[in-house]
C-alpha cells in the first residue's frame, strides 16, 4: 500500500495544487491523481484503485486492493464545474430506500459535472434499489452504509461525515426517513448523521401519494419545515407502481441540483433589503367575451430582469400580463389581464426602492366592451371599434408622490429610437429608458435576444446584441450600483 499525504507537501506546491484543482473544479486529491497519471506514475494502476480520506487537517490518498475503487478515481469532465456555484462544494448525499433511488445516479453525475464532491450514504434498505458499487463509481468516493463499521478502515463516523459537508441532501427522502428525522431517531447511519448535523439539510421526498397525503406524513413535514429543513418536490405524476399517480414523485435530478445551487449560492446580494416593483408582458384589452386586443410581447425580457434582481437579493413584486412562460423564481407575481388591472396592482405595491416598467401596455382599449359575443349579421357592415386611451402606468409612477428613487421605463420603437426614448424620459418622469428596436426584422418581440441602449439624462450607453438573460443580468447589476449611491 502506498500513500501520499497532501498535508506534508511543500507550502508553495500545495498552493499551486490548490489553485490548479480549483480551476479544474476538482478536489486536490483528484488533481494529484491526474498529475501523477500525466507523469506516467503507476498511481492509479489498472488493477489497483485509489480513494481519498480526509482527517480534517489534511487529506491523504491511499491505494488498496479493491478493483471497484478504480472507477472512483474518475475525475469530473474536462472544463466542467468551472464557475459553478457547486465547484468544490461538498455534498453528503443520503440515499433512502425508494424506487426513485435510481435517479440518484444521475443526480450524482450532474453534481460532479458541476465540480461538486459527493459523499454518498446508503441506508440498508436502499441497497435493495441501487448498488454501492454503482453509487461509489459515480461519486468517486467510498459509500458509507454502517453506523459502526469496525472492520472498515475508512470508517469516519457520523459526526465527521456531517462536519465535512457543506450541505446534506436526502434523496429519495422516504416517509420512514422523514418520520425518523421529525422524531429525532438515530438508529442507523443516515438518521444518526441527520440528528448530529448542524449543516443545512435539503430533502427530496418520494413516496406513494397516499403516504404523502397521510396525516402522519403531513405532521412530520410541518415539523421538519419548522426545524428549517428545506424541501424540493415532490412533484405530481405517475408513480413507478402501475396505475398510481398523484403527489409523491421525487423531483427530477436537475431540479434537485437547482435547489442545491440556490442553497450553496455565495454570490454577493447587493440588493438585499431593496423592494422593486415591475411590470412585464402584454396586456389584453377585451372587445367582447371572446375577442381581445393584444400585442406580441412574450414577457421574456421583463421576467428575466425580475429573476436577475431576485438573484441579487431584491424583493421583487412583478405584475405580469398574460404570458405563456413560467413565473420567475423567487419573485412574487400578480397576474393581471388589462392595463387598468395592471395599474391598480402597481399602485397597491408602492412605495418601493425602484420601479421597472417593462410591460408592453396597450395604449388603447375599446370604449364599449360588448357584454355578449358580437355576431355577424347578413348585410351589415363590419363593426367599428371605438378606442379610448389607457392609463399610462409608468408616467403615473414617475410623477407620483410615492415615486421610487429609481424609475426605469422601456421604449419599444420601430423608428427614431434615440429621439423617442429621450422624449420619454421627461414625459414619463423616468430616470432611465431602456430603448430597443422592435422592428419586425430584429426579432426582438417574442425572441430570445435583445440589443438595447440605456438612455439617461447624462447620455446614452449602447449595449451589444446579447441574450435577454444577459441583458437582464447586466441591467440588474447597473440597478444595484445605482441603488447603492445616495442620489440616483
Ligand atoms: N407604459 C405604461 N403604460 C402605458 C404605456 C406604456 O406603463 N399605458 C410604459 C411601458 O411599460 C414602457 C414605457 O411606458 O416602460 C414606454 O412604452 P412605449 O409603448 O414604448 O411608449 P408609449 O408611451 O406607449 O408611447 P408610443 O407607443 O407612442 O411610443
Amino acid at each position: 500500500m502506498a500513500s501520499i499525504t497532501i498535508r506534508n507537501l511543500d507550502g508553495a506546491i500545495k498552493e499551486k495544487l490548490r489553485l490548479r484543482a480549483a480551476a479544474h473544479g476538482r478536489s486536490m486529491e483528484e488533481e494529484v491523481r491526474l498529475v501523477l497519471g500525466e507523469l506516467g506514475d503507476p498511481l492509479p494502476s489498472p488493477s489497483w484503485g485509489g480513494t481519498e480520506r480526509s482527517d480534517g487537517e489534511g487529506s491523504f490518498l491511499t491505494l488498496h486492493k479493491d478493483p471497484s475503487l478504480l472507477l472512483r478515481s474518475l475525475p469530473p469532465h474536462e472544463g466542467e464545474g468551472k464557475g459553478s456555484a457547486l465547484s468544490g462544494r461538498r455534498i453528503l448525499l443520503i440515499i433512502g430506500a425508494g424506487i426513485a433511488a435510481y435517479k440518484c445516479l444521475d443526480l450524482i453525475r450532474r453534481l460532479r459535472e458541476r465540480g461538486a464532491q459527493v459523499r454518498p450514504v446508503l441506508t440498508k434498505a436502499a441497497e435493495e434499489f441501487v448498488t454501492p458499487l454503482a453509487v461509489g463509481a459515480l461519486a468517486a468516493d467510498k459509500v458509507f452504509t454502517e453506523l459502526f463499521s469496525r472492520e472498515d478502515e475508512h470508517d469516519v463516523g457520523h459526526i465527521r461525515l456531517s462536519r465535512e459537508a457543506d450541505l446534506i441532501v436526502v434523496a429519495p427522502a422516504t416517509a420512514d426517513l422523514m418520520a425518523k428525522m421529525a422524531t429525532g431517531l438515530a438508529n442507523d447511519l443516515a438518521s444518526a448523521i441527520l440528528l448530529a448535523t448542524d449543516k443545512r439539510v435539503l430533502i427530496a421526498p418520494a413516496m406513494n401519494p397516499r403516504m404523502w397525503g397521510h396525516p402522519a406524513t403531513k405532521r412530520n413535514r410541518a415539523m421538519l419545515e419548522k426545524d428549517g429543513i428545506r424541501f424540493v418536490g415532490p412533484n405530481k405524476g405517475e408513480m413507478a407502481e402501475s396505475g398510481e399517480s398523484g403527489d409523491g414523485r421525487m423531483a427530477e435530478p436537475l431540479e434537485i441540483v437547482g435547489a442545491i445551487e440556490k442553497l450553496l449560492d455565495r454570490s454577493p446580494k447587493p440588493l438585499t433589503g431593496k423592494t422593486i416593483v415591475m411590470t412585464s408582458g402584454p396586456t389584453h384589452e377585451p372587445i367582447d367575451p371572446v375577442r381581445y386586443i393584444a400585442n406580441r410581447s412574450s414577457g421574456k425580457q421583463g421576467h428575466a430582469i425580475a429573476a436577475a434582481l431576485a438573484r441579487l437579493g431584491a424583493t421583487v413584486r412583478l405584475v405580469s400580463g398574460p404570458v405563456t412562460i413560467p413565473d420567475p423564481e423567487d419573485v412574487a407575481v400578480i397576474h393581471v389581464s388589462t392595463a387598468r388591472e395592471m395599474r391598480d396592482a402597481v399602485e397597491q405595491l408602492l412605495p418601493a426602492d425602484a420601479a421597472i416598467m417593462v410591460a408592453a401596455v396597450a395604449d388603447w382599449r375599446t370604449a364599449n366592451e360588448a357584454g355578449e359575443k358580437i355576431k355577424k349579421k347578413p348585410g351589415e357592415k363590419a363593426p367599428v371599434l371605438q378606442m379610448i386611451e389607457n392609463p399610462d402606468i409608468l408616467a403615473g409612477v414617475g410623477h407620483s408622490k410615492s415615486r421610487p428613487r429609481l424609475v426605469i421605463g422601456f421604449a419599444a420603437e420601430t423608428q427614431d429610437l434615440l429621439a423617442n426614448a429621450q422624449r420619454k424620459l421627461d414625459k414619463k418622469g423616468a430616470d432611465w429608458i431602456v430603448a430597443n428596436d422592435v422592428s419586425h426584422a430584429t426579432g426582438v418581440m417574442g425572441g430570445d435576444r435583445n440589443a438595447v441602449r440605456i438612455v439617461t439624462r447624462s447620455g446614452v450607453e449602447e449595449w451589444p446584441d446579447m441574450s435577454k438573460e444577459k441583458v437582464a443580468e447586466r441591467l440588474a447589476a447597473k440597478i444595484a450600483a445605482a441603488l447603492q449611491t445616495v442620489e440616483v
